[in-house]
């Protein structure tokens, strides 16, 4: 079976087009980056239109990619949301009628559940049951992962995603949007101990997180010492380092109330090298294992939107006729896979 996955929730248009036999076939990114720099983040209206534009060219240019035609795609998968509900409408409209046009199911895809099982495309897959982490720019949660579609969420951020909070810090640093790769390049020339942010939430039982404080001692820090490059950069380890220990704390929280030995990392921030690093570092102490999707696969793209929905087009759940997206949409109002194979 084979299906063309959209992905338009934020500002990437990705499509892709999956065979559940022969894995990826194609897949092509279109990152609006350039297009909101000046305003220092994402103009929702403007990434609507952009994905208007977009989103046609690079379906027909995945299908020449792929050498498909119509007649060898089984469904059309596109992101249903969460995200900006002018980008969700863009691509659930184009996908939903082309699965009319074309007369194939339609799969309506959390954009969530597409960032945690991106790692299914990589050849070390990790079995399920599995606690995931997923870290991006509008969102933080903790999930117990026991098959696709059962999902538990034990913990979530209650202010700024991780992303966010790296983007809001990168943007009192002077970088430009989005901020959080370009903070990471500074953070490596920075001085180990100058500087020591707290680990928000480490304190108290649980398995939530709070990163907006983190963004605060960073712009406290920047008024009282100055802005000089090299102040910068000591900044920018200190506020890496805090994250990271925060994450890896609860990670290690999470994995011990839950008796996993598997943890999935997800979500745009999950390409950060030092979380990947330290995370690495944790799961061998624990004797457990830690799995990644490539780099291109952490940030927003079709791929992982194409995966998810093959797993549904497979269990029979399809879209009906209407067209819509969902903003807001909790990971735990899906349903399980397995339940209905
Ligand atoms: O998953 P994603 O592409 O979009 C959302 O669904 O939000 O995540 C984008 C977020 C941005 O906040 C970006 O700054 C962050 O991921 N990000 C990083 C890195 N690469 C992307 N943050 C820290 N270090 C990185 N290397
Ligand atoms: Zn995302």
């Amino acid at each position: 079976m084979r299906i063309l996955g959209i992905e338009t929730s934020c500002d990437e248009t990705g499509i892709a087009i999956y065979d559940d036999q022969l894995g990826l076939l194609s897949h092509q990114l279109y990152s609006q980056v350039a297009l909101h720099a000046d305003y220092g983040g994402v103009v929702p209206e403007l990434a609507s239109r952009d994905h208007v534009r977009k989103t046609i060219p690079l379906i027909k240019e995945a299908m020449a990619e792929a050498n498909c035609s119509k007649d060898d795609i089984d469904g059309i998968a596109f992101t249903a949301g969460p995200g900006l509900v002018g980008a969700l409408l863009v691509g659930a409209c184009i996908g939903r009628s082309l699965a009319l046009a074309w007369d194939k199911p339609a799969i309506a895809v959390h954009h969530m559940e597409g960032h945690l099982l991106a790692p299914m495309l990589e050849e070390n897959q990790p079995e399920f049951p599995f606690l995931a982490l997923l870290v991006s720019g509008g969102h933080t949660l903790m999930v117990q992962v026991d098959d696709i579609g059962e999902y538990k969420v034990l913990g979530e951020s209650i202010d700024d995603a991780a992303g966010e909070a790296f983007d809001k810090t990168a943007k009192l640093l002077g970088l430009d949007y989005p901020g959080g790769p370009r903070l990471s390049k500074m953070a490596e020339d920075g001085v180990p101990g100058r500087f020591v942010f707290p680990r928000p939430m480490t304190n108290k039982p649980g398995l939530d997180f709070s990163f907006s404080g983190l963004k605060t001692s960073a712009a406290i820090t920047i008024q009282q010492e100055g802005n000089d490059p090299q102040t910068q950069a000591d900044i920018a380890l200190a506020f890496q380092d805090a994250v990271i220990d925060t994450v890896a704390i609860k990670c290690k929280r999470a994995l011990k109330q839950t008796g996993m030995k598997r943890l999935v990392v997800a979500g745009g921030v999950s390409a950060n090298k030092s979380l990947r690093e330290q995370l690495a570092r944790l799961m061998k102490s624990l004797g457990g294992e830690v799995f990644y999707p490539r780099n291109e696969f952490c940030t927003d793209n079709g791929a992982m939107i194409a995966y998810a929905g093959m797993q549904r087009l497979k269990a029979g759940h399809f879209q009906d006729l209407s067209i819509g997206a969902k903003p807001r949409w909790p990971l735990e109002e899906l349903v399980s896979v397995k339940a209905s194979l």
